[in-house]
């Protein structure tokens, strides 16, 4: 684990311009498998919005509210009309702040990369006991997603912590990926023959899994099953305090979210070859590892 997870910077808006010396660090930063932190950089929450931040804007079966910017749609909020139309307003700005911020840090990547979906997560996290342990992200684990595979394709996300009472996010953020991987990889088993497709066929993945993204779930899978692992591994604790942002692959981190409330996420997806160095992706990593191609 590096000495600090963190690399700070100190932009304190979305827009204003980054030095060649900032973007190069920022991109060996992010790769190398740290966290980007501007300590400094808030969203404005409106005055209409901030109505919004309630749990019980929530259906309270999702964990989070999302935006589809390509469908234009929201899922998973119970608010209606204008709740539903505030809702959508602000994640859509968050988008686009984003989206900004990353073409201004990151110019290496801007033609290749996608923005996802955006998020906003107005749970508690501490205390809230999801139904599987999958899904419990107060457990070490690196993002790999059971219906949407990523086919080899970075996951690269913004968080932002709007707590309006001040109240800090609480991550863990654990080893590198390589002894993570190295520490599940020998119990991972081989995918079924045509499970993949027949998924794929019945819309239980959307696109067909690679050995990949099997390879990504079962690690995610087994360390969060692996209560001794959860217990012991080493890790360093952040508290991201309201106001602040972190930008982080959260395929390649494995992290926690251990305490907080109300936070905005932004999810963009990279091919590997967009990379400054492919040879540092999850994918790769773990063909070195697993000795043959795992996607193509
Ligand atoms: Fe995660």
């Amino acid at each position: 684990m590096p000495m600090n997870a963190l690399e700070p910077f100190k932009a304190s808006a979305w827009d204003l311009p980054f030095t060649a010396a900032d973007q190069r660090c920022a991109i060996e930063a992010l790769e190398g498998g740290r966290v980007l932190y501007f300590e400094h950089l808030a969203f404005p929450v409106g005055d209409g919005e901030r109505r919004m931040l309630s749990a019980a804007s929530s259906d309270q079966k999702a964990k989070n509210i999302s935006f589809d910017p390509g469908a234009g749609a929201v899922k998973g909020a119970r608010t209606q009309g204008s709740g539903e139309a505030r809702l959508l307003a602000m994640m859509s700005r968050y988008a686009g702040l984003t989206g900004t911020l990353l073409r201004g840090l990151l110019p290496h990547y801007t033609r290749a990369l996608k923005q996802a979906r955006t998020s906003f997560r107005p749970h508690e996290i501490e205390g809230r006991q999801p139904k599987s342990y999958r899904k419990d992200d107060r457990l070490l684990h690196a993002d790999a997603f059971p219906s949407r595979p990523m086919r080899g394709a970075r996951i690269l996300r913004v968080f932002t912590n709007i707590n309006p009472s001040g109240k800090p996010r609480v991550w863990h953020v654990g080893e590198p990926f390589d002894t993570f991987a190295r520490r599940f990889l020998p119990d991972v088993r081989r995918a079924i023959p045509g499970v993949a497709r027949l998924e794929a066929m019945f819309g239980i993945t959307k696109g067909r899994r690679t050995e990949y993204d099997h390879v990504m779930l079962q690690l995610h899978d087994r360390a969060k099953r692996d209560a001794r692992y959860q217990r012991e591994a080493p890790r360093q604790e952040i508290a991201f305090p309201a106001g602040s942002t972190w930008v982080v692959f959260t395929d390649l981190v494995p992290h926690a979210a251990i305490k907080g409330q109300f936070a905005l996420e932004q999810t963009f997806e990279l091919p590997v070859a967009a990379q400054l160095r492919p040879e540092l992706s999850p994918l790769r990593i773990l063909e070195r590892l697993a000795g043959r191609t795992l996607a193509v």
